[in-house]
């Protein structure tokens, strides 16, 4: 790995600091103002990071990553981006621990830069086996299968949309028919495995499009002609209540039509793709759960780090994704997956006993002591954990279950964090995407606490690249609180 270069550029601006980050001012918060100075010579405007690049919107139109749209994803683009700046090249092993669609573990392959992904979610599993053979397919065999859907109506299936509570008709009857019926032809057409893992991929990938819900962040969003939320309301105008209002998404489209439109589009991209030669390297993904996956990996194994973990946002991805979990016949085991989860939601219960227990069984009872006293003495957590308690006692938090979600967040990156020096090699550059937040009037700054925790482990903090800001740009907090602008970060530290 060479030199991690300097990203500085012309059009860099220098960062305002932030001198308050209690609303009103109360509660303390000396600690968060602290960190603000200490990381002040690290802050960075620069134009080479815009959110389109940042979010998943430069991926909806790239060969080969916009086949499964991951809202929570990063661009090709940024990661290409910091690949470069961070002397990344062929021979080098990268790690992804919060992996999501694959976005970096791509790159790398078409880099010919080795990688490591860890995912929790099976949807994510299924978009990296099908989009990783994007190199493989036989491009005759897709036409063929293209030119079967346009000549043939597929028998109806003998088994039902495999539903989970929450998604009960997400679905107009038919359309859950076609679904299923195209889902079983699929399975029993004398096709490759790779095709058939291919057109589950694309199958799931247009659920959203053919139902009754968006998604939008925390939840699905549902339209009112959905039979959930019609018989819903006939219950509530029954009891003299105001009927819940839903989306409206328009003529859904037909999902033969949908079919048809992706399977092409992917053509002309394994198309493209297979024109270039690749040099040869080798990526995996780990299925299963970094907090879990990283203390098993070698030391000293990595040459970078690229990932963005769930923010702090409450946002629930088995909720957000249930059709798709649903659609792979993820059951009970959804709860485990929601528990599993970086603790980003209101409901994820600690996760420390589980975590001792299992630090224990490798021999490591010490080491995990150590990285939770990291957590537990330092001063901006603690302010913040204060902070909020207050703002609980005041009444102001609008759900108990933010304290313990801010502390667990925090408290688990630290052993992600720690784990992350371990198995990187010296030199490495590690990078984190993410959002700070706001709750109760409170700022919780993500980037500078992160960054703090990353120094306590080791880590030599090197850039907090601040996006361009939009002004009051958060819709977190709006009314009691106003509006205020939160940073969205890169941060990028070293193990020197
Ligand atoms: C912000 S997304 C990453 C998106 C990714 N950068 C991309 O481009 O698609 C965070 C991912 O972390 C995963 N995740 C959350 N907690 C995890 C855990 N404990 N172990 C493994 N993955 C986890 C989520 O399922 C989600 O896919």
């Amino acid at each position: 790995m060479q030199q991690l270069s300097l990203f500085y550029d012309v059009k860099s601006k220098k960062v305002p600091i932030r001198n308050q980050f209690s609303h009103n001012r109360v509660c303390a918060e000396d600690a968060r103002i602290a960190l603000e100075e200490r990381y002040t010579l690290l802050f960075e405007e620069t134009d080479k990071f815009n959110r389109q690049l940042v979010s998943f919107q430069a991926n909806k139109t790239e060969v080969l990553h916009s086949w499964m749209k991951y809202r929570e994803g990063f661009s090709a683009n940024l990661v290409e981006l910091l690949l470069k700046e961070l002397g990344i090249e062929s021979g080098d092993n990268i790690l992804d621990p919060f992996s999501g669609s694959a976005t970096t573990l791509l790159v790398a392959k078409m880099l010919g830069v080795d990688a490591v992904g860890i995912e929790l979610l099976p949807h994510c599993h299924l978009a990296w086996e099908a989009k990783s053979k994007a190199f493989d397919y036989d491009v005759n065999e897709l036409r063929y299968i293209r030119s079967l859907i346009e000549q043939t109506i597929p028998p109806e299936a003998d088994r039902k949309f495999p539903h989970l509570t929450i998604t009960e008709t997400a679905f107009p009857p038919e359309v859950e028919k076609d679904l299923m019926a195209y889902t079983q032809w699929f399975e029993t057409l004398d096709i490759s495995q790779n095709a058939k893992t291919l057109c589950r991929l694309i199958l799931m990938s247009l659920l959203e499009d053919v139902s009754y819900t968006r998604k939008d962040g925390q939840y699905l969003r549902w339209d009112s002609r959905a039979e959930k939320i019609r018989s819903n309301n006939a219950k509530r105008l029954a009891q003299g209540k105001k009927a819940i209002k839903g989306i409206h998404k328009g003529d859904l489209p037909h999902l033969k039509e949908v079919l048809l439109e992706k399977l092409n589009r992917i053509i002309i991209d394994v198309t493209k793709l297979q024109r270039d030669r690749l040099s040869p390297s080798h990526q995996k993904l780990i299925a299963g759960n970094t907090l879990y996956t990283l203390p098993t990996l070698p030391e000293n194994s990595f040459s970078a780090v690229i990932t963005s973990p769930p923010y702090a946002n409450r946002y629930d991805y088995t909720r957000t994704y249930a059709l798709e979990l649903a659609y792979l016949g993820v059951k009970e085991e959804i709860f485990n997956l929601r528990q599993s989860q970086l603790s980003c939601t209101v409901e994820n219960k600690s996760k420390a006993s589980e975590l001792e227990t299992f630090y224990r069984s490798i021999g490591q009872h010490q080491r995990f002591q150590q990285i939770l006293a990291v957590a537990q003495k330092n001063r901006a957590l603690a302010e913040i954990n204060n902070a909020l308690t207050i703002r609980d006692k005041r009444g102001e938090v609008n759900n108990r279950g933010i304290l313990t979600m801010i502390d667990q967040y925090f408290t688990e990156l630290t052993f992600v964090f720690a784990e992350l020096y371990r198995i990187c090699r010296q030199g490495a550059g590690i990078v984190f995407v993410n959002d700070n937040v706001r709750y109760a009037g409170e700022v919780i700054p993500v980037d500078t606490l992160s960054t703090n925790l990353a120094e306590q482990v080791g880590f030599t903090p090197y850039k907090i690249y601040v996006l361009p800001q939009r002004k009051g740009n958060s819709s977190q907090q709006m009314g009691k609180f106003g509006r205020e602008a939160l940073r969205k970060s890169i941060t990028v530290w070293r193990k020197l």
